[in-house]
């Protein structure tokens, strides 16, 4: 059986997404960025957060596997899509869901660090930093929280859930 606990309410969520945007727009104030959403988590999170900056933004995705069905990070990530265009001279933010162990968002950082890119900065809207097993941080980081698998604003578990619109601890019950 499984439950759901709301941890991080919808409005909460809003609140910290217009403060991230309002952020990197003073950041980057003059110049032009491109969001790099990594796939499928984080396609909510990079809507939202691309309408509170207030800047000439564009997208592009990038896509990874190394989870499959499991809740574990198995160490071993796959690139399955790289980005659309050249990063070259860009302005990258990487905008992913959440760091946990810090694997995949490093090794997306690699990748798009071999463009050459003007600058490279990373959003997440959930941080799990106690899981940390690759020296990583964010730039832009919406929250921190315990070491629980959470669903919902676009994270799964197994493909479900992504449409929560508040974040969510999965609860596990043995049926007695
Ligand atoms: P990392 O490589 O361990 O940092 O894992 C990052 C990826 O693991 C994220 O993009 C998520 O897809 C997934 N992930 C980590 N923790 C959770 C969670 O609590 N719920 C859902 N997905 C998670
Ligand atoms: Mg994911």
């Amino acid at each position: 059986m499984e439950r759901l606990k709301v941890l991080v309410t919808r409005e909460q969520i809003a609140a910290k997404v217009a403060e991230l945007g309002a952020r990197i727009t003073q950041d980057f104030a003059g110049e032009t960025i491109v969001l790099v959403g990594v796939l499928k988590g984080a396609v909510i999170f990079v809507a939202d957060l691309a309408r509170a900056i207030n800047l000439e933004v564009a997208f592009d995705f990038m896509s990874v596997s190394s989870y499959g069905n499991t809740r574990e990070q198995s160490g071993d990530v796959k690139l399955l899509k790289d980005v659309d265009h050249s990063m070259e001279g860009k302005n990258v933010i990487l905008v992913e869901d959440i760091l946990d162990t810090g694997v995949t968002l490093s090794f997306l950082k690699e990748q798009v660090q071999r463009h050459t890119p003007k600058s490279i900065r990373i959003a997440a809207l959930l941080d799990k930093s106690s899981r940390r097993r690759v020296p990583i941080q964010g730039d832009y980081v919406g929250f921190e929280i315990p070491d629980e698998f959470v669903v919902g604003y676009g994270l799964d578990f197994a493909g479900r859930h992504r449409n929560l619109p508040d974040i969510c601890v999965l609860e596990m019950e043995k049926s007695s």
